[in-house]
């Protein structure tokens, strides 16, 4: 297959084009490359530097599938530039579906966020739920699925909604719960807990670039919305296991400033027929061995928030 992927240099981009090149698709990677570009040359590669937002400079007549990432990744960084989030992610999705349907591109995949639920109390958070998006993150996903929904009847579309992602990447992102926690316990010793009580979602990055995979060649009758976690546990809980492997210290500090608490239920993902694979503790064993290894590195562009706003000081 022919496949673009928008935002193709990020953490989850760069182990997704890795696979894509591997079984054999061609791809091409359109990323503004704010973080890098951690992708190797490869002959069924093209990588450019574009803005999703000029999307109307190149053709998507070859392209089958688009696996559409790019987007401002997390709340403290919408919050650097609320214009900036909304226009990559809600403007720059609306453009990419117009030019998508013009050119007769038979199939969309979105990584939208299992935080567009915001807090919920229910056991099972399944797709049917209401959505309470809470941060401007959120509210930007949120609106971005409805965009590209209202073009459904003209474009195969599935919307993915992952949980918090954990794991390697060459694109590393220390932001993130699982990988943050594990990072500060080899690095540190210590691990610091905001609260603990609140309950996340979890994925392996190699379960949901596997999501993505699977959903190339799906049948149409299965299109729509998915979220994608396995593993819902509280944040005190995930550092106490990353405390069991790596003997560092917890510390909590009661005040914190995400209430962000829900179960993502992913049973309709299993339904069409996808098995995970990986828990979370694979991520916190495969990072333990890079590191005692001395191959995970720490970079300022691994720590998505200051980079971003170091970039745009410049
Ligand atoms: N990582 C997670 O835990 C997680 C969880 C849920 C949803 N998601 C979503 O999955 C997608 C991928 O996340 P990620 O973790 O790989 O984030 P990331 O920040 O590593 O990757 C996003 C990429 O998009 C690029 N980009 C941003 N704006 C762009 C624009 N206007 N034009 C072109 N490229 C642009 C960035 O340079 C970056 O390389 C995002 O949409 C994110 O919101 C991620």
């Amino acid at each position: 297959m022919n496949i673009l992927v928008t935002g193709g240099c990020g953490y989850t981009g760069s182990i997704l084009v890795e696979k894509l090149l591997k079984k054999k698709h061609k791809v091409t990677s359109i990323d503004t490359q704010w973080f890098g570009n951690f992708l190797k040359k490869h002959k069924n590669l093209k990588n450019l530097k574009l803005n999703i937002n000029d999307i109307d400079k190149i053709s998507l007549k070859k392209f089958n599938v688009i696996i559409h990432l790019s987007s401002i990744a997390n709340d403290p960084m919408s919050e650097l530039d609320k214009n900036l989030s909304w226009e990559t992610s809600a403007l720059g999705s609306f453009k990419l579906i117009n030019q998508a349907i013009k050119y007769k591109v038979k199939r969309i995949i979105y990584a939208s966020s299992g935080s567009v639920y915001g807090v919920k109390k229910e056991n099972k958070v399944h797709e049917n739920l209401s959505l309470k998006p809470i941060s401007l993150y959120n509210k930007v996903k949120m609106l971005t699925e409805r965009i590209l929904m209202s073009y459904k009847d003209k474009i195969e579309l599935f919307i993915i909604r992952p949980a918090t992602v954990c794991g390697y990447s060459p694109r590393m992102r220390y932001d993130l719960t699982v990988n943050a926690l594990t990072f500060s316990a080899l690095k540190k010793k210590s691990i610091t807990v905001h609260g603990g009580n609140q309950i996340r979602p979890n994925i392996h990055i190699d379960d949901l670039t596997d999501i993505y995979l699977y959903l190339l060649n799906i049948s149409n009758k299965h299109a729509g919305v998915y979220n994608a976690g396995f593993e819902n546990d509280s944040i005190i809980n995930i550092a106490k296991k990353i405390q069991s492997k790596t003997q560092a210290k917890i510390k909590i500090i009661k005040k914190f400033n995400d209430p962000r608490s829900y179960r993502l239920d992913s049973s309709k993902l299993k339904k069409i027929g996808f098995k995970p694979k990986k828990k979370y503790i694979d991520a916190v064993l495969e990072l333990k061995k890079l590191y005692l290894n001395k191959k995970l590195k720490d970079k300022p562009i691994f720590h998505s928030v200051s980079w971003l706003k170091k970039i745009k000081k410049n």
